[in-house]
């Protein structure tokens, strides 16, 4: 028998806030709207489940596969369970030029897990990702808003050390 996964839908103030988001589109173009209502589902759920994507799909109207090509395409939406914090690590060639390689070596052996895994105490998901724009400041990777740049083996030690607190 197949197994029938509870529905997703957003809360009442997220359904509201989604509304809005979706009049700042012209008429037929509510797909537009497709990014930020992934956000919201994310920042509801934790991650982009499936279910919630299905949602959003009949929220505006358009395909299920439609929303899972977008999910998909960008590294930000987690398509599984993550950790409390993800760690996104620029994995681009001035960054690994700059010592990345072994810095991030480091990094995953001290939060306990590797690419796309969670750390066994789910604090740390690591996912690496292309270029986030901070080139000059590499190596250095992300969590949620937050930069950590110019990252040595001390400095990952210390970042990580500070958010298990
Ligand atoms: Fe790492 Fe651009 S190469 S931020």
């Amino acid at each position: 028998m197949l197994e029938t996964k509870p529905r997703i839908e957003f809360t009442p103030e997220r359904l509201e806030r989604a509304k809005e988001i979706i009049t700042h589109y012209p008429e037929g173009r509510q797909k537009s709207a497709l990014l930020p209502l992934l956000h919201l589902l994310q920042e509801q759920e934790g991650w982009t489940p499936a279910e919630g994507m299905d949602y959003i799909a009949e929220l505006l109207g358009i395909q299920p596969i439609e929303v899972y090509e977008v999910a998909t395409f960008y590294t930000m939406y987690h398509l599984e369970p993550v950790g409390k914090h993800v760690i996104e690590y620029c994995r681009t060639g001035p960054c690994m030029l700059m010592g990345g390689e072994e810095v991030y070596a480091h990094l995953k052996q001290k939060i306990g897990a590797q690419d796309g895994e969670t750390s066994a105490d789910k604090l740390f998901t690591i996912k690496p990702v292309e270029c986030l724009a901070a080139c000059g400041w590499g190596p250095c990777f992300q969590i949620r808003e937050k930069y950590y740049t110019h990252l040595t083996i001390e400095k990952v030690d210390e970042i990580i050390d500070e958010l298990k607190k």
